[in-house]
């Protein structure tokens, strides 16, 4: 036997009368919402036009909003002569350099916020206790309520051995880490900076990169993890920008080395240097053309 087939009217008209055995009263919404309903597809219309046009102009962001303004508190008597800035991952190895930057200057306020996954308090020994300066374990997948007038936001292992040990955290670390961040710079209204990597070309075909360079990505490759959540990172950060008018600074990284560097990190200036220390031969990896750009951290901060 052939079944009827179920059209959607049908089954409309099945529910109408389970609803009516159970005792429940019908009544037509259309009639008494057609105001409205006509005033929401107005509105719509309004908006599908408004899109359409500044999509054809080239501008797929819709309106431009003004930037947020600075947290009431910020004009208070307490916080007026000094910049309070934050910094995520500020116990890591460029962190830390970063702070002892920003801590030279009298006028700055430094808050540390970082989960200590591959830093250290070691590396801001000689900062705690100081008067303009606040340590706090946190990590960044979970909201952060701070009044800051800039925001640092570094936390993230930058090692693939580290960032390989939990890829889905490293991950939740880039996207939700960068969301709470992007979330706080919008509330308190203030200035943020990523640290982005030169990841984010992937395995580039253009040498050296310029910053116009979309990359040769993989999204599904095991350091995938690390380059495409930097890559969600920076969208955020621009449409961040351009929905709510943040204040936005991204910094693509190469390889930096210095002072603090992890020596087990996995990379080739701390391996080439730990091999050195413990007279071993040096390793280099096959095919042995690789090129990299390297950066002293003094330089990068
Ligand atoms: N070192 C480089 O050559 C290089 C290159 C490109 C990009 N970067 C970027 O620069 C930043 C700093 O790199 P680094 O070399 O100092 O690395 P690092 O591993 O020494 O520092 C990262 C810091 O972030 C903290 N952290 C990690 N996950 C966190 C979380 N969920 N919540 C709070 N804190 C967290 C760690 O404990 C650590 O203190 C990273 O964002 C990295 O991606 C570095």
């Amino acid at each position: 036997m052939q079944q009827a087939p179920v059209t959607s009217e049908l089954r409309d008209q099945a529910q109408r009368n389970r609803r009516r055995k159970k005792g429940h009263k019908e009544i037509d919404l259309s009639e008494s919402c057609s105001g409205l309903n006509y005033f929401v597809r107005l509105l719509r219309s309004e908006r599908l036009k408004e899109m359409a046009t500044d999509s054809a102009n080239g501008q797929h962001q819709g309106t431009t909003k003004l930037p947020p303004q600075p947290s009431p508190l910020r004009s208070s008597k307490f916080c007026q002569s000094n910049m309070r800035i934050l910094i995520t991952g500020g116990a890591g190895f460029i962190g830390s350099h970063l702070v002892d930057r920003l801590m030279e200057n009298e006028k700055n306020e430094v808050i540390v916020a970082d989960n200590y996954f591959t830093g250290s308090k070691e590396n801001l020994r000689k900062w705690i206790g100081h008067p303009r300066f606040e340590l706090i374990r946190h990590d960044v997948t979970e909201p952060l309520l701070v009044e800051v007038d800039q925001i640092y936001h570094l936390a993230c292992p930058a090692s693939p051995i580290f960032y390989k040990y939990n890829p889905v955290k490293t991950i939740k670390t880039n996207v939700i880490g960068t969301l709470n961040m992007l979330g706080l710079a919008k509330r308190v209204g203030a200035r943020i900076l990523l640290t982005s990597t030169s990841e984010v070309y992937g395995d580039p075909l253009i040498h050296p990169q310029p910053e116009t360079y979309w990359g040769n990505v993989n999204p599904i490759g095991v350091r995938s993890c690390y380059d495409e959540g930097k890559r969600v990172a920076e969208t955020l950060m621009f449409d961040y920008h351009r929905q709510h008018g943040i204040e936005i600074r991204i910094a693509r990284i190469f390889n930096t080395y210095g002072p603090r560097m992890n020596i087990d990190d996995g990379r080739v200036v701390s391996n080439f240097i730990a091999q050195a220390i413990r007279g071993e031969a040096l390793t280099v990896q096959k095919p042995g053309t690789q090129t990299r750009s390297f950066c002293y951290v003094s330089d990068m901060v």
